[in-house]
């Protein structure tokens, strides 16, 4: 896969004109959501190099991250003369860059496409690594490819209109970078102030983490093995946030993320060796940022049918990425259901 260029953004005007020229280019189309385009795009309509660029917008949020919605960006590409050698500059979260990378890797067999992510979740995951596609037929980013975009350009000015539970949600990601990394950048994150954010202080962080992602897609951008790491987290949170769903309670992914941590770093500690006092640790900072998801044990058997259809198993076992240790990555790891209850118990109760 080829190598995309993150750029930690100090002067939005110059990075973008930068990565603009670095695609030579006959049409440029910039892609946005309702939200986006108005809290997002008059920071950089002035920009000169987007003096021409076609708009685009969809609706916002991941009920719209659908095949409509992507036919209505090839439709627009198509209709207003976008050729091989356009370009599309996707503005907005997870779903804009998602739908939209998808939208670029498969108009005309493939043109090059520029993420500029606005949520923390989308500038330290989704907008980095080359993951693309849309929902379908009830289920999450069923249909998609592995296509970088040439730049992801990272500025968190964008964030200042963000509400805090967004800059939670994503920051859940930034602490799975931590716990998959090194010990003192995830003993920083315990430290920064989650329900004041300081953007300088937050802007120096999510660059440590973006790099953290680039190094492990850039070893595995397929997925075959260490790229799993990254799933830290997951098993459990897709099954918080699945069975949040069914009752009609949704949260925001990080959460269920961060929830889902705590849960597989319990089962890393009896199972891998993971030191229970950093367990401790991560879990008081969760706990006072993230509140509680409540269940009882009655959910226990559905969570755990929620994590036996995780399209990470393969042959019907629930697969986990645990920790021996804060960077010592166990892939490949698995639990019978006494363990996976014995872990909901201490979620519930620790
Ligand atoms: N969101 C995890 C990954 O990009 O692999």
């Amino acid at each position: 896969m080829k190598k995309q260029s993150v750029i930690i953004s100090t002067n939005l005007k110059d990075s973008l004109c930068q990565a603009i020229e670095a695609c030579p280019h006959d049409k440029l189309f910039i892609l946005t959501d309702e939200t986006t385009e108005q809290l997002c795009k008059p920071l950089v309509s002035s920009i000169d190099c987007l003096k021409h660029a076609i708009p685009i917008i969809i609706g916002a949020t991941d009920t719209h991250k659908t095949l409509e919605s992507l036919a209505h960006v090839w439709t627009e590409l198509s209709q207003q003369g976008g050729s091989r050698k356009s370009l599309l500059i996707n503005l907005g979260g997870g779903m804009v860059t998602d739908l939209g990378g998808f939208a670029a890797s498969t108009f005309k067999r493939g043109i090059p496409y520029i993420n500029i992510p606005t949520t923390l979740l989308s500038m330290v995951d989704a907008a980095v690594g080359g993951k693309t596609g849309i929902n379908f037929n009830g289920l999450k980013n069923e249909i998609g490819v592995f296509n970088p975009a040439s730049s992801v350009i990272i500025d968190t000015q964008f964030l200042a209109s963000l509400d805090i539970a967004n800059i939670c949600s994503g920051y859940a990601e930034m602490l799975k970078h931590g716990l998959i990394s090194q010990v003192e950048h995830w003993s920083q994150l315990l430290q920064f102030n989650l329900q004041d954010p300081d953007l300088q202080e937050l802007q120096q962080l999510v660059g440590q983490s973006v790099k953290i992602k680039e190094q492990i897609v850039e070893q595995d951008p397929y997925e075959q093995g260490i790229r799993k790491a990254l799933n830290l987290g997951h098993t459990v949170g897709h099954a918080f946030e699945s069975l949040a769903l069914k009752q009609e309670r949704p949260v925001l992914h990080g959460y269920a993320v961060a929830w889902g941590c705590i849960c597989e770093l319990y089962l890393s500690a009896i199972k891998t060796g993971f030191p229970t006092q950093k367990l401790r640790q991560t879990v008081q900072f969760i706990k006072e940022n993230y509140g509680q998801f409540n269940i009882t044990c009655k959910e226990y058997e559905q969570l755990y049918e929620f994590m036996k259809h995780d399209k990470k198993n393969a042959s019907g076992i629930i697969n986990f990425t645990l920790l021996g240790e804060i960077g010592d990555i166990k892939i490949n790891q698995t639990a019978t259901k006494e363990e996976i209850f014995e872990m909901l118990d201490f979620f519930r109760e620790g």
